[in-house]
């Protein structure tokens, strides 16, 4: 109880939505929270949900006309109770910094607010979370194969499968096949015919009736599938780089045949933003971030941090620059 914010995070917490803005932004989220729980929820509270409704609601018992920055920095010096209050008070705000930017975020805009949070992964959650999630001792199976997803990919894909309806998925890297198999199953499961093609240096011995799986080389990017393929499986797509081999080359090829709508997912990309930068910078404005998959499970729960993209249409990518939401 009471442990008071270490002062590193009091300094970095200084350039978070603040004050009014502050203000506004959490009565405003919060009446979007309450219609979404009676559309979407029956009435019935998450645990976030119930947790964002309390602190509110102890928030505003501090004078209206002061910033709660300063009614609670205040109130914590004075009682230790209010200890708590000030990181409830830094949680809301790192979440409704994100959330006043809109669905969709230029990579750019990612990684100029990754300052607040782990250096190396943008993520909120510390080292412990991110070693064990893939499954330690044990890796999740699909269709008896290890599949090399943490348990936040476990939850997002399906969700960003059944959102998109992709009539094609590209893999780029199968490992022992069973991303693939699931990425079928996934798309079966939506109801949607579509067909994972799938490469890697070593082909798969898994067989799956709604999975192709190649033998190639993302150092020669351009034969890594068969051009009919590129030129003519059907829209939209989702493409899947989870090789870690000649990213930038690739993302290249694929950029060449991506229609607006398709997704690119760029996984394990703490090591790969060298090659993103590049890539982002040769396409200005053309792919945007999805926060509504890079966020759900807390800022970049993925081991595609900051690299979900949305192909974008010309208009769009101009509204996501202006911060204006994308909801
Ligand atoms: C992280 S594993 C893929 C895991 C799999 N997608 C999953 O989620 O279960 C990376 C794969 O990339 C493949 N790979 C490495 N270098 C490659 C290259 N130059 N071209 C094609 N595949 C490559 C490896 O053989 C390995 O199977």
């Amino acid at each position: 109880m009471g442990r008071p914010l270490p002062h590193d995070l009091i300094a970095q917490a200084s350039g978070l939505i603040a004050g009014d803005e502050l203000k506004k932004a959490a009565l405003d989220y919060s009446r979007a929270m309450r219609e979404k729980v009676e559309r979407d929820q029956g009435g019935l509270l998450s645990v976030f949900d119930g947790w964002f409704a309390r602190v509110v609601r102890r928030l505003t018992e501090f004078d209206a006309s002061r910033p709660w920055e300063e009614s609670v920095r205040e109130s914590a010096a004075q009682a230790q109770a209010y200890g708590d209050l000030q990181w409830d008070l830094l949680r809301l705000r790192l979440f409704l910094d994100r959330w006043r930017q809109g669905r969709f975020v230029t990579f750019a805009e990612r990684e100029r607010s990754q300052i607040h949070y782990h250096p190396r992964f943008g993520t909120e959650f510390g080292a412990d979370v991110l070693l064990t999630c893939q499954g330690a001792p044990s890796l999740m199976r699909w269709r008896g194969q290890p599949l090399m997803k943490n348990v936040f990919d476990f939850a997002m894909y399906p969700a960003l499968i059944a959102e998109l309806r992709p009539r094609t998925i590209f893999e780029i890297g199968s490992g022992l096949g069973a991303s693939a198999a699931w990425f079928a199953d996934h798309m079966a499961f939506a109801g949607v015919a579509g067909r994972v093609h799938s490469v890697d240096r070593v082909k798969p011995a898994l067989q799956h009736p709604l999975v192709s799986f190649y033998q190639g080389d993302c150092h020669a990017p351009e034969r890594l599938f068969d051009p009919d393929l590129f030129a003519f499986e059907p829209h939209p797509w989702l493409v899947v780089e989870d090789a870690h081999q000649n990213v930038g080359g690739v993302l290249e090829q694929f950029h060449k045949y991506l229609s607006p709508g398709d997704y690119l997912v760029v996984e394990d990309s703490d090591i790969k933003r060298p090659a993103l930068r590049g890539f982002l910078c040769a396409h200005p404005g053309d792919y945007l971030v999805d926060t509504r998959f890079a966020d759900n499970f807390g800022r970049n729960a993925t081991s595609a941090g900051d690299s979900i993209f949305v192909r974008t249409k010309a208009d769009e990518s101009v509204a996501a620059d202006d911060g204006r939401r994308g909801e």
